[in-house]
């Protein structure tokens, strides 16, 4: 089907990337998650012609869902919340092949119910199909889940084929070292590590994949991405909104859990690891666990390399927000935190001295995402250090979220018959050069597991070192109590403590 809305710089793009007939059974399909983003990204392949022809969903989950009410469930969801209308031609081809099997996480007769639908669609489709299970419930039954795919035989099906099953596990992926261990024990118990595939969204977002193009497919880059031209490198993961209706997840789990320990790390990571011999998942999986793991111990305490705290009342978007405290649900002498601002050093020879520094946290001026790498002035300037001569460092920025892009920030004369200076911003914005419907991310990593890519998910030793790096502070922070919690206004960026780690080495936050 012709797409209108396809820029003609997408034109050409490879159909169908090889995926074998495939059935993918949604655990938690009544969810908010298979909602948003599961349902509208499996209709948008169908959009694009990127399912395979023998293409079977399945929802799972305890409630009885009749399949006729499962459709329409799945229909409304994508009127609600795909980035394309709802045409009943393309929806209809995926209708046709959907339905729902009720059951329990703990319970083996619902896999087996499970596993006899499963065996009646390679029936009907006449040979084998991979089956890709998609993990979509509350942590707390990943395990039964998990052991029970084992014991129904459904995890193991086709091993040693390139159809084997497969299964995408949602984050979070443990809540520390000690968990994170066991439930990669688990998966290995039943599961090889090429069929898991451990899901961080942020990996198929656009500007993160073009992080990678940008510095290995641009020469330019490369000879000054080291501790001899870059001074810090700062990525800031900021969010508007405060923790809303999520305050039983959210208290349990805080800033550094829910964002720093996974999304941006995986910054830090795609931005700091040397150069992967190939673009092939072990390669590039292989890189960022090398750089996790040169990463010095985060200093604890008073004068150390992490700041926490928590949003008090103030003003977002022109309207008085009540602060974390206030909010329904949560404890009035919480300990978690909603600000995280971490300082990490790399000890190996590309990186030594040069700090990263990471911020996310809840209730800032505006939802984004960036990673801004700030490079050394010059040694000297010929330029009079005065009025008229505005000088700052370069800088270059990918603008992970909203309005994708990238950025550098170089000084320029400003035009006249005397010679000033200014710092001006060269930009690269993917909504004004491909057009703005790009695919979702999701979209892109149900895609890559159907086909048994594996390059944007998260390999089990990669989850452990991330965690191994932050549990030691999550330690120390629960003994601390709020000791040592910080506080900041609603609609400000952040507490006084971010900004000291960062005016202790001569650097400050720069405005996202
Ligand atoms: N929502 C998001 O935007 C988002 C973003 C990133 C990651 N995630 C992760 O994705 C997963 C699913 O998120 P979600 O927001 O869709 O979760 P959810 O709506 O709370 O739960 C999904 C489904 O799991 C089942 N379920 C809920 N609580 C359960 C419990 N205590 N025991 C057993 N089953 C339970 C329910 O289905 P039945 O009652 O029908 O069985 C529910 O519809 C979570 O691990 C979450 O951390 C979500």
């Amino acid at each position: 089907m012709a797409d209108p809305e396809r820029h003609p710089f997408l034109q050409g793009l490879s159909k169908h990337r090889g995926a074998p007939p495939t059935v993918v059974v949604i655990f938690g399909a009544s969810g908010d998650l298979t909602a948003r983003k599961l349902i509208p990204a499996i209709y948008n392949l169908s959009f694009d012609n990127l399912l395979p022809a023998d293409f079977h969903l399945i929802g799972y989950g305890r409630k009885p869902i009749p399949d006729e009410e499962f459709r329409s469930i799945a229909s409304a969801a994508i009127k609600d919340y795909s980035r394309r209308e709802l045409d009943a031609e393309v929806w209809g081809r995926v209708a046709a092949n959907t339905s729902y099997v009720s059951g329990g996480y703990d319970e083996k007769a619902g896999f087996d119910r499970l596993a006899a639908k499963i065996f009646s669609i390679e029936k009907t489709i006449g040979s084998e199909a991979q089956s890709l299970f998609y993990i979509s419930t509350p942590p707390s039954v990943f395990g039964p889940i998990i052991q029970n795919l084992g014991a129904s035989g459904l995890g193991s099906r086709y091993v040693g084929k390139a159809h084997h099953s497969k299964v995408i596990i949602e984050k979070p992926f443990g809540r520390d070292l000690d968990s994170a261990r066991a439930l990669n024990a688990e998966l290995r118990s039943v599961f090889e590590e090429n069929q898991v595939y451990r899901i961080d969204h942020y990996l198929g977002k656009e500007t993160v994949q073009d992080l990678l193009v940008q510095r290995f497919a641009n020469s330019i880059f490369e000879p000054l991405w080291n501790r001899n031209y870059i001074d810090n490198v700062q990525i800031t993961v900021a969010e508007d909104q405060g923790v809303g209706t999520r305050a039983g997840y959210y208290e349990q789990s805080g800033c550094l859990r829910d964002m720093i320990q996974n999304h941006t790390s995986q910054l830090l990571a795609l931005t700091s690891m040397e150069p992967p011999g190939s673009f092939d998942a072990e390669a590039l999986r292989d890189e960022k666990v090398k750089v996790l793991k040169a990463i010095e111990p985060i200093g604890l305490g008073q004068g150390g390399d992490a700041c926490r705290a928590q949003y008090a009342e103030g003003m977002t978007a022109g309207k008085s927000v009540p602060g974390y405290l206030q909010e329904a649900g949560i404890a009035p002498n919480s300990s978690t935190e909603t600000f995280a601002a971490i300082r990490l050093f790399i000890n190996n020879w590309r990186w030594q001295g040069v700090p990263f520094y990471l911020r996310s946290g809840k209730r800032l001026p505006r939802r984004v995402s960036e990673i801004a790498v700030q490079f050394k002035k010059p040694p000297g300037t010929i330029f009079p250090q005065k009025e008229g001569f505005n000088l700052a460092a370069n800088t270059l920025s990918f603008q992970i979220q909203p309005d994708e892009g990238l950025s550098m920030i170089l000084n320029a004369k400003i035009p006249g018959l005397e010679t000033r200076t200014q710092p001006v911003k060269m930009s690269f914005r993917y909504a004004t050069t491909f057009g703005s419907n790009t695919p979702e991310a999701y979209e892109r990593l149900v895609l890559d597991a159907m086909i048994g890519d594996g390059t944007l998910f998260i390999r089990g030793d990669e989850a452990e070192t991330s965690w191994k790096l932050y549990t030691p502070l999550l330690d120390f922070w629960r003994s601390e109590g709020r000791t040592g919690m910080g506080g900041y206004a609603a609609g400000s960026w952040g507490p006084v403590c971010a900004d000291e780690l960062l005016s202790a080495h001569g650097h400050a936050w720069r405005k996202p």
